[in-house]
């Protein structure tokens, strides 16, 4: 029996470009922003989280650039009945989801199925890069955003995707007003916010 040591072929990106989202959709400014927080000057292993991965579109362009830095990267996602969809459609997503990341499935990439909150509660490393893209209703901001924000290591990056009142009532419940930046790093109607924590605050 022939046995695959290499489990990442050098034309897997080939492999993956009929599945649907595959194409850019965050812009480099994004990426920009990432490379700057998980530099091997400023950590030795770099953890991210993509909280709300879905199909998992901003990790894999997120490991397809940076799988050399990053150390462990982590996707949140309930993975059931989102926007009450049909089971099929459900099962697309995950299956599309281990297709698509078998590059770096288990070997630095975990999928950690089930409520934000409850992960959240047993996750257990300091954060350097976290993308938050789930619930997208105020309590579900208002309920994450500072718990996810105290594991961000000082020097660390959150980056809050779809930008609108109610992420900035939840920010400005958690950092005070005007106290990060609002950028535009993706598709037109989609911009972010994003926050640096400061390295005096612990
Ligand atoms: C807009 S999609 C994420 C898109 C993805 N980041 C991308 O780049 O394509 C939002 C995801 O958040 C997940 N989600 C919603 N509420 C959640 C919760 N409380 N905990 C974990 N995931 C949640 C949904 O299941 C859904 O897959």
């Amino acid at each position: 029996m022939t046995v695959e040591l290499s489990r990442v072929p050098g034309n897997w990106m080939e492999k993956f470009k009929n599945f649907v989202e595959v194409e850019p959709y965050y812009n480099d400014r994004m990426w920009e922003l990432v490379g700057e927080h998980i530099k091997p000057d400023q950590v030795e292993i770099p953890v991210v989280v993509e909280c709300g991965s879905f199909r998992g579109r901003w990790s894999f362009w997120c490991l397809s650039k940076y799988a050399e830095l990053i150390g462990q990267h982590f996707c949140i996602d309930l993975w059931d009945n989102y926007k009450g969809v049909t089971p099929q459609f459900q099962d697309e997503v995950y299956r599309t989801w281990f297709n698509r990341m078998q590059p770096w499935l288990w070997d630095k990439l975990h999928p950690l199925r089930g409520d934000s909150a409850f992960w959240h509660s047993i996750f257990p490393y300091q954060i350097d890069v976290m993308y938050l893209d789930a619930g997208h209703s105020y309590q579900f901001y208002a309920d994450n955003l500072k718990p996810w924000w105290d594991k961000v290591r000082p020097g660390g990056l959150m980056i809050i995707h779809d930008l609108d009142e109610k992420v900035r009532k939840a920010a400005m419940k958690a950092w005070g007003k005007g106290n990060w930046v609002e950028e535009h790093l993706g598709p037109p109607r989609h911009d972010a916010l994003w926050k640096v924590k400061p390295v005096s605050e612990e």
